[in-house]
């Protein structure tokens, strides 16, 4: 056994904790030789029912479950963690777009940077999953004037693992036949899918496909709104497959994208592919140690140039929009 990693995570007592929680517990994140310390965050009135989850955590008797700590104060739980993945806050309901969480959420991640600046391990990663999730980062990575900005992400392995799913549905293949999918920009209904560079059993996936009616009227579209037809039939968000994507997403950034292939994560732009630098921007990106790269020099068509660049611009309306409140 090595040394115990401490993993905090916020809104633990709600949907989506009640999937994450278990999966980082049995092993799923670190693996099986990695004791994991969990330090989980609620409001003061979810701790009861945390509490309860607490209780079932026990009742699992995992093996890497090292120890469980629950509270209210960010500051606290966030102390000395390697790892904080930002799930706490109040999902979309039906008819809602994310961008209309900005005010309700943004206030969260203020406090929650500025906790994390004050305490985290010097090696901590931070990943948002809370939505509106590029923009939740952003305001955290502003409120955290220490921490490398590389350091934070928003999620949007989701929407690349549903990208997956369509594709391999349309074509036949096997998920695990795909490579080099991503999701470029906004966790949001205008992030834009991209098959072009996507590979199936090493041939370009939109050339298997060929067709591009399917792409434009049928993959991106449906890729790009699986969270509202998902709140439309569960009436919920989803939970278990964002506790997944969560996982998938760490789990990635920790140990590193697989050899041929790489991941899609929302990170702080560099200018990268010409959008603004400093946006909370999914890009393609490989990543070794703990750190991650943009994929650079893919080539951009008319096609990709446009839609890359119409969830950019979300992205600068969410960010002026954040600024205007002052939360960053
Ligand atoms: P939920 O309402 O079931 O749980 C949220 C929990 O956060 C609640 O228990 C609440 O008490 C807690 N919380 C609220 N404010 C908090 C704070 N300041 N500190 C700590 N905890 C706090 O919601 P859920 O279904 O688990 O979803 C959580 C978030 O994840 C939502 O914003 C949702 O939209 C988002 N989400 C993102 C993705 C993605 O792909 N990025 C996917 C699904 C859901
Ligand atoms: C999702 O993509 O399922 C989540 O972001 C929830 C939502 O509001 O769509």
């Amino acid at each position: 056994m090595t040394t115990p990693v401490k993993v905090a995570v916020t809104g633990a007592a709600g949907q989506i904790g009640y999937s994450l929680l278990f999966r980082i517990a049995s092993g799923a994140l670190l693996g099986p030789d990695t004791p994991v310390q969990l330090r989980l965050l609620e409001i003061t009135p979810a701790l009861k029912a945390l509490e309860g989850v607490v209780m079932e955590l026990d009742d699992c008797a995992f093996t890497t479950l090292d120890s469980v700590e629950i509270g209210d104060d960010a500051t606290h739980i966030f102390d000395g963690a390697n790892l904080a993945l930002l799930v706490g806050a109040r999902p979309r309901t039906k008819g809602m777009e994310r961008g209309d969480l900005l005010e309700a959420n943004g206030a969260i991640f203020t406090t929650q940077g500025k906790a994390l600046n004050e305490v985290a391990a010097d090696d901590v990663r931070i990943g948002v999953t809370g939505n509106p999730a590029n923009t939740n980062a952003l305001i955290a990575m502003s409120n955290a004037p220490d921490i490398p900005r590389e350091r934070f992400s928003a999620l949007t392995r989701l929407d690349h693992n549903r990208a997956l799913s369509q594709l391999a549905a349309k074509t036949g293949a096997k998920v695990g036949d795909i490579t080099k999918m991503t999701i470029w920009g906004n966790h949001s209904a205008t992030q834009y899918p991209d098959v072009f560079h996507a590979e199936i059993g090493g041939r370009n996936a939109a050339e298997v496909v060929d067709d591009q009616a399917w792409i434009e009227n049928d993959f991106i579209p449906t890729v790009a709104k699986r969270g509202a037809a998902i709140i439309e039939a569960r009436g919920a968000s989803s939970a278990a497959s964002a506790a997944s994507a969560t996982i998938d997403a760490a789990r990635d950034w920790l140990q590193g994208t697989p050899e041929g292939d790489w991941a899609s994560m929302a990170v702080a732009s560099d200018g990268s592919y010409g959008i603004p630098e400093g946006l909370i921007y999914s890009y393609p990106v490989t990543t070794s140690g703990g750190d991650w790269e943009i994929v650079q020099g893919l080539e951009i068509d008319d096609f990709s140039r446009a839609k890359m660049d119409a969830t950019a611009a979300e992205l600068v309306e969410e960010r002026d929009a954040v600024k205007e409140l002052g939360l960053i």
